[in-house]
C-alpha cells in the first residue's frame, strides 16, 4: 500500500483530501464504521468446575442458554450455614460462560474486541482455546482485543471463567457476568473504548469552552494521514459547535488530540434540569468515515468551599445523599436500566439530589440514570487497600491492580457530568497507621493526573486517626463516617478542610413493623426491628434527626450521605452473628438475609422513616402519620403516634375527633434509646412529632398547615378482614425491547380498599403474553422464598412482582390469586 506523507493545513483538508482519496489508507474506505454490537445473547452456562472449559471442542450442548446480564446467585437457593453477610445466597464457587459467533470473512482487516461492563469476578478469558486475560475486580469494565485468534469466517467460541470466593465481600457482591457485553468491530484506524475525555473549563451564560480530548488508534503498520471532526449537538440534536483537525498518526500507535470549541448560551446540567449534551466525533481518511463515537456530557460548574460548601453554577447545593450498593433487591445484581431508573426515582421522591456509590465502581447504566435525572454521585473506588477487611477481599489484589482499576474507573466515567468526585477509599484500615498518608497520597495522586476537574474524597469512620496520621491531608474533601457531634470539632480544629457527612445514620427498621413499647425496637423472635425508628443498629448507628441537626448546625459542611437509599442484600445488622466454628461467616442469625438499614425497603416500598427524611429534604407539602391503626386486643392501651412533615403545624385527628395541632420545631420528640444509646440515651427530636393515643378501632388522620392553612393530610383506617388482591403498576405501558421492566405492586385490602397492614397472605401469579415474571420480592428482610418463585407472601400487606416485556409488541396479562380473597388482573402493554 503506498503512503502519502503529507503535511496539510487544517483550513485545506476537505479539499486536498478528495485528491489524496486514490493513494493512501485505501483499506479503510472500503468498511463504513460499524456500531459496537450488543453481544449478550445466546451465552451458555454451567454452575461447577470444568476440566478445559475453554476447549474449542468442549461438548457444551447440554449447558444453560441465556441472555446476558446474568446473576446466579440471586438465583439461589438460601441456604442456612452460608454467609449471611453476603446474603446467604450462592455467591462464591465457579461459573463458565461461553458463546459461539461468527465473524464474516469480510472483516478480516477489523480491530475486533470484546468489552465486558464487569464481571463478578477473577474473570479469566479465553478465545478459540488460547487464554486472553483477567481482570480480578469484579466492580471494573475492561476490554480485550480478539483480533489475533479470529477464525473468520468459521465458528469462534469465547470462555469465560469466573470464580468468586467465600468471604470476599461484606454485601451481597452477586456472581456471574451481571453487566452489558459488547463486541467491537472496528476499523484498524479508530476512537478506542473511553476514548474521549470532555471538560468544560470555562462556563459563562453567554458561552461555555468545551474540551475535547480524543484518542485516535492506528492499529496499521503505516502512518494514516486523519482528520478528527467533532460535532456538539444540543438536546434536540440541533448542532451547537463543531471543529475539525488534520492529524498524523504513526503506525501501530495512538495519539491523543485536544480540541476547543465554544458553545453559546449554554444549557447548564443542574440537579433542576439536567440537560445533557452530545458530542460525535468521526474520524476521516480519504474524506470516508472510519470511525464514530459518541459521548455524552454535560455542562456545568462545580467547586467546593471550605466555608460554603458545594457549588453547582454558582450556587449552593446540600447535599441530601444516600450511599447505596450496587443490588436491585428481587432482581439481584444484573444490571437492567429500568430497575436502576426506578431506584433513584423513588430517592429522588424522597428529596436525595446526591449519590455515593459504596463502596465500588457503579455500572455506567447507573451513572447515566444519574446524568438524566440531575443527582450528583460521588464514585468510589475501594472498600480495601492493602489491609483487608474480609479474608479473600480486594486487598489481595491491590498491589497488581489498583493503579489500572483506579485509571479506568475515571476513564470510564470521566464525561458524566452527574460526576463530582473521585473516592478512593472507605474505612480503609491504613487509617490507623502512621504512613497511612503515603498510600493516600499514591492514590490520590493517581486521581489529579488522571482527572484534574474533580475531586477526591475518602470516608473516614476513625477519629481522630485520619488527623494524626495526617490521610485527611491528603485527599481534597475530607468524608467522616458516623461523626455528626464532631463536625464542629473537627472544622475547629482544622479550618481549611472540606467536609461531610460521607456515611450517617445506620438506623435499621422493618417496613411496616411496630413494636409497643417505643423502647422494644429489637425482636429476636421476629428478626424484625420496629418502624418507630428509635435507635436500634451498629453501635454507630443514630437516629437521622441527629444528622438533621448536626448539618444545620455546621452550615460549612457538603451535606449527608446517610447509610443507605434501599435495603440491600446481606449485611442484616442487628441480626448478624458469628460463632468460632463458622471460620468468620456470619451464620447465627438465619434466616436474616438483607439488611434493615435503610428507609426503602428491598422491594422498593418506602417505610416510615422515608417519610422522615422527606419532610426535612422536599419542599412540596407532606405530611405522614404511623403506625398502622389495627391493634386488635389493645382497645384503650396507649398507642404512640408520629408524624413527620414540612409543614409548620400538624393537626391530629383521632376517630373523628381533633386531638389538637402540634408546632413542628416547638413541640418535640423524646427518642429513647433502648438497645443502644445514642452518646447520652435520651433523645430529642424537633423533627418529629408525637401523641400518646389510646387505641379505638376507626382511624388516625393528621392535617398539615402551612402559615395557618391546611395543605395536606394523610389518613389511615383500621382495616377489616383480607377481601382482595389489589395490583398497581408504577408503568402500564413499556417498551417491546426484551429488557423494559413494570413493577407492580400487590396489596391486601378489605372490602372496603383499606390496606390490611399485618397482611401475609400468598399471592400467586400467572404472567402471559408478551412478557415474564423475573422476579417477586416484599422487603421481608427474613424471607428465605425464591426471588423468582411465581408466588410471594404479603409482608405488612404488601408484595411485588415484576415483569419484563419481550421483543414483540403486544400486552402482558398479569393474573394474581390468593386463597380466599378476591382476585385481580392487570395489563401492561409492551410496543
Ligand atoms: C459502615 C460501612 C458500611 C456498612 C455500615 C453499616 O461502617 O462503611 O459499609 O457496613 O457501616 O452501618
Amino acid at each position: 500500500m503506498n503512503t502519502v506523507k503529507r503535511s496539510i493545513k487544517i483550513s485545506i483538508i476537505l479539499l486536498v483530501s478528495l485528491v489524496v482519496m486514490s493513494c493512501s489508507n485505501t483499506e479503510e474506505t472500503k468498511t463504513p464504521p460499524i456500531p459496537d454490537q450488543d453481544f449478550n445473547e445466546d451465552w451458555l452456562f454451567f454452575k461447577g468446575s470444568v476440566d478445559s472449559g475453554e476447549n474449542v471442542t468442549l461438548d457444551d450442548s447440554n449447558w444453560r442458554k441465556l441472555t446476558l446480564p446474568h446473576d446466579w446467585a440471586i438465583e439461589g437457593p438460601f441456604k442456612k450455614g452460608s454467609d449471611l453477610r453476603t446474603g446467604g445466597l450462592p455467591v462464591h464457587g465457579v461459573g463458565w460462560y461461553r458463546k459461539h459467533f461468527n465473524i464474516d470473512k469480510s472483516h478480516q482487516n477489523k480491530q475486533i474486541s470484546i468489552e465486558f461492563d464487569g464481571a463478578m469476578n477473577n474473570s479469566k478469558v479465553w478465545l478459540n482455546g488460547t487464554y486472553i486475560g483477567e481482570r480480578p475486580f469484579g466492580y471494573i469494565g475492561f476490554e480485550f482485543d480478539l483480533t489475533p485468534y479470529i477464525n473468520f469466517g468459521g465458528d469462534n467460541v469465547i470462555a469465560v471463567q469466573l470464580s468468586p470466593e467465600d468471604l470476599s465481600s461484606r454485601w451481597y457482591p452477586g456472581a456471574g457476568i451481571y453487566r452489558n457485553v459488547r463486541l467491537k468491530l472496528n476499523n484498524a484506524i479508530h476512537i478506542p473504548q473511553w476514548g474521549t475525555y470532555i471538560t468544560t473549563p470555562k462556563v459563562t451564560d453567554q458561552q461555555a469552552t468545551v474540551n475535547v480530548e480524543t484518542t485516535i488508534k492506528n492499529a496499521n503498520s503505516s502512518t494514516a494521514e486523519v482528520v478528527l471532526e467533532t460535532t456538539l449537538k444540543d438536546k434536540n440534536g440541533k448542532i451547537v459547535g463543531a471543529v475539525s483537525v488534520p492529524l498524523t498518526i504513526n503506525e501501530s500507535s495512538e495519539k491523543n488530540v485536544e480540541q476547543s470549541i465554544k458553545v453559546i448560551n449554554p444549557e447548564r446540567w443542574d440537579i433542576k434540569s439536567p440537560t445533557l449534551y452530545t458530542a460525535i466525533s468521526k474520524v476521516l481518511v480519504n474524506g470516508q468515515e472510519v470511525d464514530v463515537f459518541t459521548s455524552e456530557f454535560g455542562i456545568r460548574t462545580i467547586s467546593f468551599d471550605a466555608n460554603d460548601g458545594f457549588i453547582l453554577n454558582g450556587n449552593k447545593v446540600e447535599l441530601n445523599g444516600v450511599c447505596m450498593h450496587h443490588d436491585q433487591g428481587p432482581l439481584g445484581t444484573a444490571i437492567n436500566y429500568r430497575a436502576k431508573e426506578r431506584q433513584m426515582q423513588i430517592m429522588q421522591s424522597m428529596g436525595v439530589n446526591a449519590l455515593r456509590t459504596s463502596h465500588n465502581p457503579p455500572s455506567p447504566e447507573l451513572l447515566q440514570v444519574c446524568d438524566r435525572l440531575g443527582i450528583v454521585v460521588i464514585v468510589e473506588a475501594f472498600d480495601e487497600w492493602k489491609k483487608g477487611k474480609v479474608p479473600n477481599g480486594y486487598n489481595k489484589h491491590f498491589d497488581k491492580w489498583h493503579e489500572k482499576d483506579l485509571r479506568d474507573m475515571i476513564r470510564r466515567d470521566h464525561n458524566h457530568p452527574s460526576v463530582i468526585m473521585w473516592s478512593i477509599g472507605n474505612e480503609i484500615l491504613e487509617q490507623s497507621e502512621k504512613d497511612g498518608w503515603k498510600l493516600t497520597k499514591h492514590l490520590n495522586d493517581i486521581c489529579h493526573d488522571q482527572d484534574p476537574t474533580r475531586p477526591t474524597t475518602i470516608g473516614f469512620n476513625y477519629y481522630p486517626a485520619p488527623f494524626v496520621n495526617k490521610l485527611a491531608y491528603q485527599v481534597d474533601v475530607v468524608g467522616m463516617n458516623y461523626w455528626p457531634l464532631s463536625y464542629k470539632e473537627i472544622k475547629e480544629q482544622n479550618p481549611d478542610i472540606i467536609l461531610y457527612g460521607s456515611e450517617t445514620s445506620s438506623l435499621t427498621s422493618s417496613r411496616g413493623v411496630y413494636h409497643h413499647p417505643i423502647e422494644a425496637e429489637f425482636q429476636k423472635e421476629t428478626h424484625h426491628v420496629s418502624s418507630y425508628d428509635a435507635i436500634v443498629g451498629p453501635p454507630w448507628a443514630y437516629p437521622p434527626d441527629a444528622e438533621f441537626d448536626a448539618q444545620e448546625q455546621n452550615p460549612f459542611s457538603l451535606g449527608e450521605f446517610m447509610w443507605t437509599g434501599f435495603d440491600y442484600l446481606g449485611e442484616p445488622t442487628p441480626y448478624a452473628g458469628k460463632d468460632n466454628s463458622t471460620h468468620g461467616r456470619w451464620t447465627l442469625d438465619w434466616p436474616s438475609r438483607s439488611s434493615y438499614f435503610a428507609p426503602v425497603d428491598l422491594a422498593g416500598f418506602p417505610k416510615d422513616r422515608y417519610y422522615l427524611y422527606q419532610s426535612q429534604w422536599t419542599a412540596e407539602p407532606m405530611v405522614h402519620v404511623l403506625p398502622h391503626w389495627n391493634w386488635e386486643g389493645k382497645e384503650g392501651k396507649t398507642i404512640p403516634v408520629y408524624a413527620y412533615t414540612n409543614c409548620d403545624e400538624v393537626e391530629l385527628i383521632v376517630n373523628g375527633k381533633s386531638l389538637g395541632r402540634k408546632v413542628k420545631g416547638v413541640d418535640t420528640t423524646d427518642i429513647p434509646a433502648e438497645f443502644h444509646d445514642f452518646k447520652k440515651g435520651m433523645y430529642t427530636s424537633k423533627y418529629r412529632l408525637s401523641w400518646n393515643v389510646p387505641y379505638h378501632p376507626g382511624s388516625i388522620k393528621v392535617i398539615g398547615y402551612k402559615n395557618g392553612k391546611a395543605v395536606a393530610e394523610k389518613e389511615i383506617k383500621t382495616a377489616q378482614s383480607p377481601a382482595k388482591v389489589e395490583l398497581l403498576a408504577d408503568r402500564n405501558e413499556i417498551n417491546a425491547d426484551g429488557k423494559d421492566l413494570s413493577f407492580i405492586t400487590v396489596k391486601i385490602q378489605d372490602k372496603f380498599d383499606a390496606l390490611c397492614p399485618t397482611a401475609t397472605n400468598k399471592v400467586n401469579f400467572k404472567v402471559t403474553g408478551e412478557g415474564t415474571l423475573v422476579a417477586v420480592g416484599n422487603g421481608d428482610q427474613t424471607a428465605i422464598t425464591s426471588f423468582q418463585a411465581n408466588y410471594r407472601d404479603t409482608f405488612s400487606g404488601l408484595c411485588l412482582v415484576v415483569v419484563k416485556s419481550t421483543k414483540k409488541a403486544g400486552e402482558i396479562k398479569i393474573e394474581a390469586t390468593s386463597d380466599g380473597l378476591e382476585s385481580n388482573t392487570i395489563i401492561v402493554k409492551t410496543k
